[in-house]
């Protein structure tokens, strides 16, 4: 595999500003390294150019906070990985906040009719700006890549819904608002909340994954940190108690790995400014060791 690794430096689509620190923090803590010890081809392509924000939170349309950076961010990201995947390289995105989801998935669509997603978090991020509780389109990633909300967002980079509702999967959620509840049972989608994790186990939960996304043409790892609980990953914004612990998760990494059926990741939501002393960061690498195979090196 040959990898290549895009940061983008977003902190728009919520309120605590620093996630924007993200990526370079998970460089800091070793990523690179890390991975080129396990054989891999190494492209580490650096930042995308983001507008800083501290000074210019948008308000002016609060349910739906920052739209038109978020939109030219994730249309500059969906080029970007569009061309990895062009170069048939391995995509790593690096965050910055869950907004740009809707970037990575818009660019990884363009290479898959039936693209499998793995969208491992404590929150649905499946809101739309009617059913949004704080504007913020961090929120919103998931439900716009299965078409549904503004059209400014679904529509970016090609028209229309980039993934279905069958080839999604959903893992630690724990935290989902009245209408993303609504929206996981209207259309019938795939989640694993921590109940099913607590009572199944991760080994379990992780066959039952990989058997539904069986039939796709690829498979994306959405990893936002706070799917962990906040004692392993407390650089997070939106920290949700009763989360995954570190073990569990680098053993769903490890099944991830064993499978061979994950074509592009993304490590999303690792905020320095909330951390302590770069533990997120660490554990979003920790995870990419297992998730690249360690255990099997
Ligand atoms: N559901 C809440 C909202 O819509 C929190 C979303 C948190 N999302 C995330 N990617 N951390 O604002
Ligand atoms: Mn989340
Ligand atoms: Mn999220
Ligand atoms: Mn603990």
């Amino acid at each position: 595999k040959q990898l290549s690794i895009v940061g983008v430096p977003m902190d728009m689509g919520q309120m605590r500003r620093g996630v924007d620190m993200g990526p370079s923090a998970i460089r800091y803590a070793g990523m690179v390294e890390r991975l080129q010890e396990l054989q891999f081809d190494v492209e580490d392509l650096g930042d995308l150019y983001v507008e800083r924000s501290q000074t210019q939170t948008d308000d002016s349309g609060p349910k739906l906070r920052n739209l038109p950076r978020v939109v030219s961010v994730c249309e500059q990201l969906a080029g970007k990985v569009d061309d990895i995947v062009s170069r048939k390289r391995f995509p790593i995105v690096l965050g910055g906040d869950h907004s740009i989801a809707i970037g990575t998935l818009a660019g990884l669509s363009k290479h898959h009719q039936n693209l499998g997603v793995i969208w491992y978090d404590a929150h649905g991020d499946l809101n739309t700006e009617e059913t949004s509780p704080s504007g913020n389109i961090h929120g919103m990633p998931l439900a716009v890549s299965l078409g549904v909300g503004h059209p400014l967002l679904t529509n970016l980079y090609q028209d229309g819904a980039k993934i279905k509702k069958e080839n999604v999967v959903l893992i630690g959620t724990r935290a989902l608002d009245d209408g993303e509840k609504e929206f996981v049972r209207r259309e019938g989608i795939k989640v694993f909340t921590m109940h099913e994790i607590d009572r199944m186990g991760m080994t379990a939960v992780m066959e039952e994954t990989i058997a539904h996304l069986a039939h796709t043409d690829g498979v994306h790892l959405s990893l936002d940190l706070d799917a962990l609980d906040p004692h392993d990953a407390p650089g997070v914004g939106t920290p949700v108690i009763g989360g995954l612990s570190y073990r569990e998760s680098h053993l769903a990494m490890e099944m991830l790995a064993e499978s061979g059926i994950i074509t592009s990741a993304e490590f999303v939501e690792v905020n320095p400014i909330l951390d302590e002393r770069n533990k997120t960061a660490d554990t979003a690498v920790a995870l990419m060791g297992s998730l690249f195979g360690e255990k099997l090196k």
